[in-house]
């Protein structure tokens, strides 16, 4: 493969600038994932300690291997939202290694309104449960949790995928083979109950995890019965009278290490087998990435660039290098992985739809993981392009996403805008996992054409009433919709509603990667749908 040579100055004064202006959203994103993960407020962290429990990111330390990373999920969910009284939507998502088996960790923070669920906190739930589903991973449910937050039930108990629909998930993985484990480490209740009572295995820990379907006060209104929550529910109750619980802890501890234990229990697996190579570093510091990532999106950046600094060895075999240069296409590593990447150069015109397309398809036949590296304004527009079919070949890009059976994986470097947003693995063409770096922007389109369209359509309104639209009107308009943009397109506000699975330091995108792509191993890819249509 051909070592990539980076044309970047690194001491020209706009690389400096830029620089300095991205530390600065580096440290924004830094100080606000330190406060987040911080947990609820400094009363509530008091009072589970107090009780002698651990925090949530405190167990998953102590469940995964030592030494091993935990890929945290989605952590800035429910950021800016009702008055940012749910870090992290008071869940702690995540993958990470338990004797050697990567698993997805789902723990509820008891310390941000009693673990209680609201609107984000069941979509990460169930998110993580598509994980675990699309790649074959264990789950290990971390208990702790008052169910339902009430006050806002319409927006978590009644919908296809709210509430409900872990149990129903938690089914569809054992059947799977899949293994379900739970810890119950508090509070339990409701349809909670339902998390440990659907598990494989399930373990309790003593005068500490309660489980029933209605709590003490519901049982005195509905029967008259004065019951304590620990003889309703307790450890002792279902690990030796009702089997709802098939092991007795004596603290958080001992319940993580009798989980440790059913892991080396469980049923060996075979993971997909990838030509891999030795690990080489990049021959750029991806810290470089710092001093052209775009903030200005307006500007363009080579994605060659980004590229040298996330692959080993900065080495990459170009496919169709002279053909179509708004897109790049090849073959690298990542950390030792064999990967395809498509990273955007420009605007999606018909032959860059038709290169990535052809692309993909060579990834899918050689059984090559792919990356979307996002940075796109979307598909060509106007009459000569749609003369020739834009939409035609674009859809054959489209197609080919969402049906490539091979793990996809996209990064949002940039923009990630209209119909390119679909064509580069969004959301919905559902890669195994999605970033964003923080200055990243997320919309139908951008603010200044949005506003421009909709002044257009007003404007005409009121020409056919006979009527015209004043200039402060129009100013009035355009500032509203801009800001309105400015606000909805930036990746707090994607990362606060899962549309992503979390914003990262652009210097740590390598490690992202190859832990997804290993995570992704764990299910053998299919057989390709069909051969290579040169197009
Ligand atoms: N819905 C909404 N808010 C809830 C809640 C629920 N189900 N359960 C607890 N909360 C809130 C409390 O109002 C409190 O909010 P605040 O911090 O703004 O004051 C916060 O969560 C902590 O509750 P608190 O009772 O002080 O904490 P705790 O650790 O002593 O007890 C629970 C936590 C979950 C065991 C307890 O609150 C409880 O039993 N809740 C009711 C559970 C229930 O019946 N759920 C039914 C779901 S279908």
């Amino acid at each position: 493969m051909i070592k990539l040579e980076s044309n970047i100055n690194t001491s020209n004064q706009e690389f400096l600038n830029n620089k300095q202006e991205y530390l600065k959203i580096i440290e924004v994103f830094k100080q606000r994932l330190a406060q987040t993960q911080s947990g609820g407020t400094p009363e509530a962290v008091l009072k589970h300690k107090q009780r002698g429990k651990l925090l949530a990111r405190e167990r998953i330390s102590l469940l995964i291997d030592a030494h091993t990373p935990f890929l945290e999920l989605s952590a800035l969910a429910a950021f800016g939202q009702k008055n940012d009284a749910f870090p992290s939507a008071g869940i702690v998502t995540g993958i990470g290694v338990i004797h050697g088996r990567e698993t997805v960790v789902i723990a509820n923070d008891a310390t941000v309104k009693g673990g209680t669920y609201m609107k984000e906190t069941i979509k990460k739930h169930v998110r993580a449960q598509e994980i675990a589903l699309e790649n074959h991973l264990p789950c290990v449910y971390l208990v702790d949790s008052g169910g339902a937050f009430l006050p806002e039930q319409d927006t978590v108990f009644p919908d296809k995928y709210d509430f409900g629909r872990f149990f129903f998930n938690q089914a569809q993985l054992s059947a799977k083979g899949i293994a379900q484990i739970a810890i119950v480490m508090g509070s339990c209740t409701a349809g909670g109950a339902y998390v440990p009572a659907m598990c494989d295995e399930t373990i309790i820990v003593r005068n500490q995890g309660t489980i029933f379907i209605g709590g003490p006060p519901l049982v005195k209104a509905a029967t008259g019965e004065e019951v304590s929550a620990e003889e309703l529910g307790g450890a002792v109750v279902h690990t030796s009278i009702s089997g709802v619980a098939d092991h007795i802890a004596e603290n958080d501890e001992h319940a993580l290490m009798i989980c440790r234990n059913i892991f080396e229990t469980l049923k060996v697996t075979h993971r997909q087998k990838l030509d891999c190579k030795e690990i080489e570093e990049p021959l750029y510091d991806a810290r470089e990435l710092y001093g052209f990532a775009p903030i200005n999106l307006k500007k363009p950046i080579d994605a060659k660039e980004i590229i040298a600094r996330l692959v080993d060895g900065s080495k990459f075999h170009e496919f169709k290098e002279q053909y179509a240069p708004t897109i790049v296409t090849g073959f690298a590593h990542i950390k030792g992985f064999p990967v395809g990447i498509i990273a955007n150069n420009g605007v999606i015109f018909s032959e860059t739809a038709l290169k990535a397309a052809h692309f993909i398809e060579l990834c899918t036949q050689r059984k090559v993981p792919l990356i979307f590296l996002q940075n796109i304004t979307g598909f060509i527009v106007g009459k000569e392009y749609e003369h020739k079919g834009i939409a035609r070949d674009g859809a054959k890009m489209v197609h080919a996403v969402a049906t490539a059976n091979v793990p996809k994986f996209t990064v949002v470097v940039g923009g990630s805008f209209g119909a390119g947003n679909y064509a580069m693995a969004g959301r919905a063409f559902e890669p195994r996992l999605l970033f964003m770096w923080p200055n990243a922007k997320i919309s139908v389109m951008g603010g200044e054409q949005a506003a421009n369209v909709l002044i257009t359509v007003k404007k005409e309104q009121l020409t056919a009433q006979g009527k015209t639209l004043s200039q402060t009107d129009e100013e009035q308009l355009r500032k509203q919709i801009l800001d309105k943009y400015e606000l909805e397109g930036s990746a707090y506000y994607s990362t606060s509603r899962l549309w992503d699975d979390g914003i990262i330091d652009p210097a740590e995108t390598r490690n992202y990667l190859a832990l997804g792509i290993s995570m992704s191993l764990n299910k053998p890819f299919p057989e390709p749908n069909n051969g290579v249509f040169r197009m």
